[in-house]
């Protein structure tokens, strides 16, 4: 059956096949993917079909239909948990069983998103454990404390980002978008991966965001502060992500273990906190009449974390709950090992 999302996706990945690569045709396609993005937004909005929390229930559902014989306690980690896209997908990772770990970096506002969730779900399983994804020390310090405590992690969703701030760097001295967006969570998922590959039929969820189309993998951009754009570094952060996370499938081939990438859709939520000026009021604009509700954002990282069809599904990318094709350069295993070991140097050059 044809989904609006499979059509934008299709619509999408054929412009990208003629322009990918092409530095004349390459700002087509970023017109005709934008406009895409947006036609998908509204036509959503109108409901044809199913409505955002049919969806939603249908995949806790489905997950709760397929797991019924299972009397294992799953755990889950969900980055940025507080806000947005993460709350509303920690709302249903509890809604289908799981006990989730919401880790935040701010421990007022996550304990008021879990007064919210205790109310919205009836359920008690939430627990927050301090993280942030800018600084060495409090990832290490995040996975010593999940090890003392846990010995299981099903399903990690490194959710959490950053987009368009000023120019700044990470605790660490890394350009904050990458550092926080991409080398954060491969810290944080590396440093949990003993974990991960012990529970059964473990699930790696990465957010990424169509913003990995204006990226590319040029170390001198990250490295070099005269070179720093908020909108292309934002890019890069996100094509990072896609790159990151199927080079992790590639390394746990065999391991039971699944890794994918998504975009959410053009969400309504606080990610513009760092816009000002016109591209504050566009976002604005953008927001009330185009933006898709967190509960419409959060359906492709449910799905790719619970639907029982993805089983074994891994190192693909999705976008409007469906597969769909990400920059070339993602897809290029040698640009994705390289990502891999710059990220391993920088991690040791920058650990004090
Ligand atoms: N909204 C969209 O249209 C859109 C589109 C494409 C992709 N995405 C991606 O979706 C993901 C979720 O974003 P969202 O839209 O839900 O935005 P959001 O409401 O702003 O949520 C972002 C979350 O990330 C957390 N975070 C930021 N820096 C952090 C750090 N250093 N350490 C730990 N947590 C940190 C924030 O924590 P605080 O609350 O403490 O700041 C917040 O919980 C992001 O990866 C974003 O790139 C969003």
């Amino acid at each position: 059956m044809f989904s609006l999302g499979g059509i934008a996706n299709s619509f999408t990945s054929s412009s990208l096949y003629y322009c990918d690569g092409n530095p004349y045709l390459m700002p087509v396609f970023h017109l005709v993917s934008l406009s895409t993005e947006f036609t998908y937004s509204v036509l959503s909005k109108i409901n044809i079909g199913t409505s955002p929390r049919t969806r939603f229930d249908h995949y806790v559902l489905g997950y709760k239909k397929a797991n019924k014989a299972s009397t294992e306690e799953k755990f889950a980690i969900v980055t940025g948990a507080n806000s947005g896209i993460g709350f509303e997908t920690t709302k249903a990772l509890a809604l289908a069983g799981f006990h989730v770990i919401m880790a935040c970096r701010n421990k007022e506002s996550t304990e008021e998103a879990i007064s919210k969730l205790e109310l919205e779900t009836g359920l008690k399983t939430f627990e927050f454990m301090q993280l942030d994804l800018s600084s060495f020390k409090s990832i290490d310090a995040f996975v010593d404390q999940y090890k003392k405590t846990h010995d299981k992690l099903h399903l990690l969703v490194n959710n959490a980002g950053v987009m368009m701030c000023p120019y700044s760097k990470t605790e660490d001295g890394i350009e904050m978008q990458f550092g926080t967006n991409h080398l954060g969570h491969f810290k944080l998922t590396n440093g949990l991966l003993d974990l991960i590959k012990d529970s059964e039929r473990a699930r790696i969820v990465v957010l990424s965001s169509m913003a990995n189309y204006i990226g590319t993998f040029d170390k001198s951009l990250i490295l070099e502060e005269s070179k720093y754009n908020k909108m292309v570094n934002y890019g890069i952060s996100k094509l990072c992500n896609i790159m990151f996370a199927n080079e992790l499938s590639r390394r746990l081939e065999g391991t039971g273990v699944t890794v994918n990438s998504l975009h959410p859709g053009a969400v309504n939520t606080n990610l513009a906190r760092h816009l000002t000026g016109n591209d504050l009021k566009a976002t604005e604009f953008l927001k009330s009449i185009v933006f898709i509700s967190p509960t419409a954002g959060a359906l492709t990282s449910i799905k790719v974390s619970l639907d029982p069809e993805l089983e074994g599904v891994t190192g693909k990318y999705f976008s409007h709950e469906e597969e769909a094709t990400p920059l070339g350069e993602a897809l290029d295993e040698q640009k994705c090992k390289d990502l891999w070991e710059f990220s391993e140097e920088l991690i040791k050059k920058h650990s004090t």
